[in-house]
């Protein structure tokens, strides 16, 4: 476990020797300036500004606070930022240019732990879990609910849109992420961020890069093949930066190849400006920046919540460097253009934000609670389903419901991305009450929403600390539904034993054949009651709704879709690497066979598989076709569902081609809702940087002519069709987009 940078007593700061300019009060001015609505493009009016603006002011921009107090370093909040909030950094009124209110992020309006009072939101479901409804549109509509509540509460940039990808499964932030497929993640955190974005708010996508565990996280060097990220990592995030346009980039804790990410020119300018085009501003983590000059130089634009660094390197510092000519005017220019030109181009000028009630009107938040609940609902993934266990009747007459607090509510993730529920927390003294917890349950009872579907069956809840106890009351009951648990959080990593839980598994499965396991986790853990177990559902942390989610999957008032957006491993012994993440440095030599990548390259079976996900119907594909023209690669297929239920199918096309990192790599991905006997036709794109290789030497991908198989299957392991296409050779340039 790593020691949180919150929990770091460290030397006192004086405020004075820190600030730069004194932070200006922010208010919105009114847009009387020259550049107001001037119907001139981000670019041309953040130059008008800019012209405008003294070095002071400029500076102003590039240095920001911590949003709530922090008493272990003697820093008091400026009394403009959002209470308890992470981050601000003050506007200059006098040219109407806005404060900008920062706020984590990507489940929701989050409140740091140390907040007095905390504001209490709508959560989403995990990342990992909106990852797992396969469903960009779902993804889109999660992050339009919760700008819109960070909008409501007074913030315009969200620090939302987790990207780093698992190749380290015990990662304790792997539930802020979009798992291990960097199309997958690309996609449905892109289209995540663009929703937060659609109510004219910055989102920032992070952390980048290589953040893959949190051991160590702030000194910890990532050792990887630039080519390999490229395929891997970077290109998650390519993904993201090209479908979402997210004004902001944060640069995480860790070093990449020996140099910390927040002073890594290779990825701040090389990758990011000179090979992707992106124009937005970086950011650095809270305690990331470690340097002014070589961090300015490198790339980075903005210093976050300054108290969280050794010295505050973008205020008084940076000022002498420019005076010394060590960092230039001209690139305090474009640190700030930069800023300006993100807060232009996604409406912080022309739609400022006015209010911030610590309050939401109960109507909005009704409102949201579908969203999030429609979220989890697709989320869950039915793993396993024996004799059709599942869906229960509601005529069912005795229900057991054991352990994981589901008489209370349903876990959270912890950290920095916190949300604080209406009502608090559900089970409070779980585990840790400060930093990295608390262990939050949010208020939404499992049991009380299966009481509520099953009003004539007798349902008891035992709490599982007794096995034994546990296994006598299931015994004879027509289910028994075992809740099992997994707490994750920042600044730490997990285990993938559901600590004290297997046996409890075992015990009343062994009791009661009709036993379904619903797994509340972070991510992948091990299942060694697999065969044991006749259902196992997958809810992941499922958010403020997450307890009505379970339970109508559970009746089959909603039919299971979600598919795994990461392999779930047998042991560790089939992973990379074996051994706990260590500290110091870790060698990704996997480099881009991540996931089920590795699995497949190794000839290794996963206990369940990437991609894989049941349904209460089945559906059948036929007719794959796959046409090469364009230098890319068409592929339709028919989609039918053959069973009995309306459901959503979720048809995955993977690619293979020889020299590369893995057998194969997902290629395109649809999500269907099918009526009973309905079937589509489908027709889907291969990305064609997932049939090249990235060409380090010449900076390009490049496509080798040859004949490629193209798969459609159910899940990585599960394929259906599969047909042959000749793909001529071709070179797409490194910042290649769609
Ligand atoms: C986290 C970031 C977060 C920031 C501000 C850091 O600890 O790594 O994800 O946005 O704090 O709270």
């Amino acid at each position: 476990m790593t020691i949180s940078r919150r929990a770091f007593a460290a030397p006192l700061i004086a405020l004075a020797f820190c600030l730069a300019a004194a932070p200006v009060t922010a208010q919105q001015a009114p847009a009387a300036q020259p550049w107001a609505n001037a119907g001139l493009d981000p670019d041309a009016l953040a130059r008008l500004v800019l012209a405008q603006m003294t070095e002071d002011e400029k500076l102003t921009l590039v240095f920001g606070y911590f949003g709530t107090d922090f008493p272990g370093k003697d820093f008091k909040a400026p009394p403009e930022a959002r209470p308890g909030s992470a981050g601000y950094v003050p506007g200059i009124p006098r040219l109407g240019i806005p404060a900008q209110w920062q706020t984590d992020a990507g489940i929701g309006v989050a409140t740091q732990g140390g907040a007095a009072r905390k504001r209490e939101r709508t959560a989403l479901p995990s990342g990992l879990a909106t990852t797992a409804t396969w469903d960009p549109d779902l993804a889109f509509k999660g992050g339009a609910m919760i700008g819109a509540e960070a909008r409501a509460s007074g913030f315009n940039v969200m620090l939302a849109g987790g990207v780093d990808l698992m190749r380290e499964p015990r990662n304790g932030r792997n539930f802020e992420y979009g798992g291990e497929d960097p199309l997958l993640a690309g996609t449905m955190v892109g289209a995540q961020i663009a929703g937060i974005q659609s109510n004219h708010i910055i989102s920032t996508v992070k952390h980048y890069a290589i953040n893959d565990q949190e051991t160590d996280r702030d000194t910890g060097n990532s050792i990887i093949d630039p080519v390999a990220a490229r395929m891997s990592d970077l290109l998650a995030f390519q993904i993201a930066i090209e479908k979402s346009n997210p004004g902001s980039v944060m640069c995480s804790y860790n070093r990449v190849n020996g140099t910390h990410a927040c002073e890594h020119p290779w990825l701040l300018t090389q990758v990011l400006r000179k090979d992707w085009g992106w124009q937005g501003f970086v950011m650095s983590d809270w305690g990331a920046t470690h340097s002014t000059v070589a961090a300015a130089n490198a790339g980075l634009e903005q210093d976050s919540g300054f108290p969280f660094d050794k010295e505050p390197y973008f205020g008084a510092p940076l000022k002498a460097a420019i005076a010394k000519g060590e960092v230039s005017p001209a690139r305090l220019d474009e640190m700030t253009t930069r800023i300006l030109r993100s807060m232009f181009a996604h409406g912080l000028f022309d739609h400022p934000v006015t209010e911030a009630p610590m309050d939401l009107a109960p109507e909005m938040l009704a409102k949201h609670a579908d969203v999030t609940r429609a979220d989890a609902e697709d989320a869950t993934v039915l793993l396993k389903n024996d004799r059709a266990i599942l869906p229960l009747s509601p005529s069912v007459k005795s229900i057991v419901v054991i352990g994981g607090h589901a008489d209370k509510g349903v876990l959270a993730g912890s950290g920095s991305s916190l949300v604080y529920p209406v009502g608090g927390n559900a089970a409070p003294g779980s585990g840790p009450a400060a930093w990295p917890g608390p262990v939050m349950y949010y208020p939404s009872s499992p049991l009380e929403a299966i009481k509520r579907q099953a009003p004539n069956a007798r349902v008891i809840y035992i709490d599982g600390s007794d096995p034994a106890a546990a296994a006598a009351a299931a015994k004879g009951a027509d289910v028994a539904l075992v809740f099992a648990t997994q707490w994750a959080g920042e600044s730490f990593d997990v285990s993938l034993t559901l600590k004290g839980q297997d046996a409890l598994v075992s015990a009343v499965a062994a009791a009661n054949p009709k036993t379904v396991v619903v797994l509340e986790t972070g991510g992948p853990v091990f299942t060694p009651w697999a065969d044991q177990a006749a259902g196992i559902l997958e809810a992941w942390y499922p958010g403020t709704a997450g307890g009505d989610a379970i339970a109508n999957v559970l009746f089959g008032k909603v039919n299971p879709s979600g598919h795994l957006p990461a392999s779930f491993p047998r042991s560790l012994d089939q992973l990379p690497k074996p051994s706990e993440p260590n500290t110091g440095d870790t060698t990704y030599s996997e480099g881009a066979t991540v996931g089920y990548k590795w699995f497949d390259a190794k000839g290794s079976a996963p206990q369940f598989a990437f991609g894989h996900g049941l349904s209460y119907t089945s559906f059948a594909y036929s007719g794959l076709r796959a046409r090469a023209a364009d230098g890319s690669v068409t592929v339709s297929f028919t989609v039918r569902n053959t069973g009995k239920r309306q459901g959503k199918d979720v048809a995955q096309v993977y690619v293979a081609g020889s020299g590369w990192e893995a057998p194969k790599r997902l290629g395109a991905f649809r999500k269907l809702d099918l009526a009973p006997g309905a079937s589509t036709q489908v027709t889907l794109a291969i990305d064609p940087r997932l049939l090249a290789v990235f060409d380090g030497p010449a900076n390009a991908w490049k496509i080798a002519p040859g004949t490629y198989q193209v798969l459609l299957g159910h899940s990585s392991r599960d394929i259906a069709q599969t047909v042959s296409v000749n793909v001529p050779a071709r070179t797409l340039p490194v910042g290649w987009r769609p």
